[in-house]
């Protein structure tokens, strides 16, 4: 699939320890800075599909405002409750404990910017 970058913010825009959601197409995008590094997941929390904004940054771990799911932010990876609970006898919270979509993201002159599928911008 074609995949092409997208401005979605002005470096400036988001301090070190801060979130912002951008909507990018049909996609909702939480940027993350964190300690200067910006990293792009997928929006939407894989519990209730609740938006992630306003989420917590700590030590590359997001914390989802709503319920607390928590994500490594580098990888979208969920880190809990998937590594808590016994998924094989919780058939719904294997499916909201999955990962969470990643997007490369650069910084070209100020700009933050995300791969996104060309499709995707509509
Ligand atoms: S919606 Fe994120 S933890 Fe419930």
């Amino acid at each position: 699939m074609a995949m092409q970058y997208t401005t979605i913010a002005r470096v400036e825009d988001i301090l070190p320890g801060q979130t912002r959601m951008v909507q990018v197409g049909q996609c909702s995008i939480l940027l993350v800075n964190d300690c200067g590094v910006f990293y792009a997941l997928q929006g939407l929390c894989g519990h209730q599909n609740l938006p992630l904004a306003g989420g917590s940054i700590w030590q590359g771990v997001l914390d989802c405002p709503w319920h607390h799911f928590q994500y490594d932010i580098r990888t979208g990876e969920n880190l809990y409750p998937r590594r808590i609970y016994p998924l094989n006898a919780l058939p719904r919270l294997r499916q909201q404990v999955r990962p969470l979509h990643t997007y490369a993201v650069r910084v070209v002159a100020g700009k933050v910017q995300v791969e996104v599928p060309r499709c995707d911008l509509g």
